[in-house]
């Protein structure tokens, strides 16, 4: 499934008439089992995980019953916030909550270990006022991550797209993985690249073709640590230079 047509995408109103229509469970871009490796990474078993925009989605339920003890999803369709928390009311470790990830002030500052974005911020991107929207998604998603805490966003997005939206407000180290797409046409004798490995990318975001080929066929995976010594450095920076100016 991508993204396309004219479709609604950054409106509840959307996804609730597409959730009423067809209960799923259905999974946007990649199911649990591809990304497990990945998540076996960066995630312990014990860590708070955050998923926002879980729409009816397995990928909780698989990491369930892959030992992950604490999962919180959020959806701003309570449509699907409701047929979940009745679908998964006998395993309290599974969370649902209606929310907009764009203001989740029922969060605790550095409350989670980890947040998972598998199409959310695709999808505020394909709507309204997109850069607004993500702008105010990465921050809260910055705000309730811990220091050193993880946002895992598996999107369509190429990193010349993606790489500026997420280095403009926040502070954070990243790596990228790449995933092959389900029914990928891709010549069975070309190599692909390994889940777990990360893409050496170049410092305006983009990558030796030779690493992927020039079109490649894949789902992007940021994995973005939250680093506040980055603002740190950049607000001594700041005052240094005002101190320059005032000179
Ligand atoms: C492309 S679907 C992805 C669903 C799920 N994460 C998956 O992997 O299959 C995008 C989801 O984001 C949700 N969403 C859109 N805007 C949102 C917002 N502002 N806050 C929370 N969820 C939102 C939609 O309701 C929808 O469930």
């Amino acid at each position: 499934m991508t993204f396309g047509g004219t479709q609604a995408y950054g409106e509840p109103s959307y996804w609730d008439k597409r959730y009423s229509q067809d209960p799923g469970p259905f999974d946007w871009y990649q199911k649990y089992a591809t990304l497990a490796p990945l998540f076996n990474l960066y995630i312990h078993r014990s860590h708070r995980i955050l998923i926002v925009g879980c729409g009816n989605a397995a990928i909780g339920e698989g990491m369930l019953d892959d030992n992950y003890e604490d999962i919180v999803n959020i959806d701003i369709s309570a449509v699907v916030i409701d047929a979940m928390q009745k679908k998964y009311s006998n395993r309290p470790q599974l969370k649902y909550i209606w929310m907009d990830v764009r203001d989740m002030q029922r969060f605790e500052s550095d409350s989670f270990d980890v947040v998972i974005d598998k199409g959310t911020l695709d999808s505020l991107m394909c709507g309204q006022n997109s850069q607004s929207n993500a702008g105010k998604m990465l921050d809260e998603i910055w705000r309730v991550l811990k220091d050193r805490g993880v946002y895992i966003l598996i999107t369509y997005g190429a990193p010349l797209y993606r790489l500026s939206l997420l280095r403009e407000p926040c502070f954070w180290s990243i790596n990228l993985h790449v995933i092959e797409k389900f029914g990928s046409e891709k010549e069975p004798q070309r190599q692909t690249w390994e889940v777990t490995d990360a893409i050496p990318l170049k410092e305006d975001g983009s990558f030796d073709t030779s690493v992927l080929g020039d079109k490649p066929d894949v789902h992007y995976v940021y994995v973005c640590i939250k680093d506040k010594s980055l603002r740190e450095l950049k607000l001594t920076k700041e005052i240094k230079d005002e101190m320059v100016d005032n000179d």
